[in-house]
């Protein structure tokens, strides 16, 4: 068995019915519980704050990890922080100072990550790998599940690696968007350690055989 961390997002759950996705989720041996907060601005979709992640977590022992896709995430840090959060992503894109969020999330007692879209070079957040536990590279434009991975992103995840390795920094290594049983073997390859996946986990016929399957490797 691989170290490859699990984290199936609940985007793709019936939001009717959480409590039973969340169930589903801790029963098929998989790591991380992935939760996509939207605030219809930075992406154009609305999902849930902090209330949800809140409510959530009493009906969960693994680790939350909150993906905030929210522009000024500097207002929203201490009411995830409170609701529960393990880890607390935020987007280089979303706002201006963010060494200082980074520094509130972990003041917070969260463990911060750092994410970029595809757009986004990892030049971009070199200055911030010392200080986070997470990078998480979209390989999707964010905003909604079931998109096809955009293979180039994979790039940027083989050059953190080297980053990581030369410098010999602490964080893991993230991806986010369009992982399933035709990807997740070139996302692995290339370096990924986190695999976030939402529509194919959600519809896959046995959940653990598919989580099972991403850790094989
Ligand atoms: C996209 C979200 C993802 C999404 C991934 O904006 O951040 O977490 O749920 O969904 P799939 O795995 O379906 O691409
Ligand atoms: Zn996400």
């Amino acid at each position: 068995m691989s170290n490859i961390i699990v984290a199936p997002s609940l985007l793709s759950a019936k939001f009717n019915d959480l409590e039973k996705s969340i169930e589903i989720i801790e029963k098929s041996g998989a790591d991380w519980v992935h939760l996509d907060v939207m605030d219809g601005s930075f992406v154009p979709v609305i999902t849930f704050g902090h209330k949800m992640v809140s409510d959530l977590r009493p009906l969960a022992d693994l680790p939350f990890d909150v993906h905030l896709m929210v522009k000024h995430p500097e207002t929203f840090i201490d009411s995830f922080a409170a609701a529960g959060a393990d880890y607390i992503t935020i987007h280089e894109e979303a706002t201006v100072h963010i060494n200082r969020v980074i520094q509130q999330i972990r003041l917070s007692g969260k463990k911060p990550g750092i994410s970029i879209i595809p757009s986004t070079p990892v030049s971009h957040i070199m200055e911030l790998l010392p200080f986070v536990d997470l990078v998480l590279i979209m390989t999707v434009n964010p905003g909604f599940g079931g998109q096809s991975m955009i293979d180039n992103c994979l790039l940027k995840v083989s050059l953190l690696k080297e980053i990581k390795k030369e410098k010999g920094y602490n964080f893991v290594i993230e991806i986010d968007g369009g992982v399933n049983i035709d990807t997740y073997e070139k996302a692995i390859k290339a370096g990924t350690e986190v695999l976030v996946t939402g529509s194919a986990f959600f519809k896959a016929k046995n959940h653990a055989e598919y989580v099972k399957l991403l850790k094989s490797n």
